[in-house]
């Protein structure tokens, strides 16, 4: 779509023996295509979402523990040089903002974020009459927030359009109307031609009009419609039939 075409796995078929690509979803995806503006993963827990998503991230330039590209803290040795092999095909236009959001290394970015922004947000402060400017880009520090308002302000004061975005989990920390705010801000980033990859469990999220949807299975990426994955038909059927459910599941013996 507006910034990365597609992947391709460059790794001969018969070297694709260690991790990454020793998981059959990886061991199986020679090409996917970027069609949609948004793109969503689906897939059982250990599919190989977040390998996949992190592949993107590090190809694309991010660093592969999260945030924007000019983020390079370095915690922990967590991917995989192998991720080279994963090629992403670029379009011919360049994005100017972009974040790469790991669910679970979110409190790292948060510290970057802070940082980043502390020489900015100080000049700010001694500036009479400038607070709310302040608290309008920053929504203040992002560690003096929830986790959940952490990452929405993120998307509301940080996220500026013309964007790569790539999410993994991005609901992790939200309520359900929260999704619903999150969904409309994807909307509007995506209106100020904005790309995103979101591997995600959300039956919310994945209701993104005209977003194409790819399931991991073991024999590679299938794309599937809204009504079609698992997320939407669990829930649904959960919710109509919850009391049969936790009966079935023992929870009444
Ligand atoms: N650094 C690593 N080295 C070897 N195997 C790994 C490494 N990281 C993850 N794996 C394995 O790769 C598989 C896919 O993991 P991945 O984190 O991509 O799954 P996922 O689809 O994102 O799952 P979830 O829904 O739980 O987030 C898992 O079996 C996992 O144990
Ligand atoms: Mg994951």
């Amino acid at each position: 779509m507006y910034y990365i075409h597609s992947i391709r796995n460059a790794k001969p078929i018969e070297d694709r023996r260690a991790y990454p690509f020793n998981i059959p979803s990886i061991l199986n995806l020679n090409e996917l295509r970027f069609r949609s503006a948004v793109t969503f993963i689906v897939g059982e827990n250990g599919s190989g979402k977040s390998t996949l998503v992190e592949a993107i991230a590090i190809n694309a330039g991010f660093n592969p523990e999260g945030g924007t590209k000019n983020f390079n803290f370095h915690t922990k040795e967590s991917h995989s040089e192998l991720f080279n092999d994963l090629q992403v095909i670029r379009t011919s236009s360049r994005e100017s903002d972009g974040f790469f959001l790991r669910a679970e290394s979110f409190y790292n970015v948060a510290t970057q974020v802070d940082e980043l922004f502390s020489e900015e947000k100080e000049q700010l402060l001694n500036s009479p009459g400038k607070e709310n400017v302040l608290l309008n880009l920053y929504g203040g520090s992002l560690h003096e927030c929830s986790h959940g308002e952490s990452f929405l302000n993120l998307m509301h004061k940080r996220f500026s359009g013309r964007g790569l975005y790539l999410l993994d989990e991005p609901e992790s920390a939200l309520s359900i109307n929260s999704q619903f705010r999150l969904l409309a801000r994807i909307n509007q980033l995506v209106n100020h031609k904005s790309q995103f990859i979101i591997a995600t469990h959300s039956p919310i999220l994945l209701a993104y009009p005209d977003a194409e949807i790819y399931t991991v299975t073991q024999f590679g990426l299938q794309q599937v419609d809204y009504e079609e994955t698992e997320q939407f038909r669990l829930y649904k059927y959960f919710l109509n039939n919850y009391q049969q459910m936790v009966t079935e599941l023992g929870l009444h013996e």
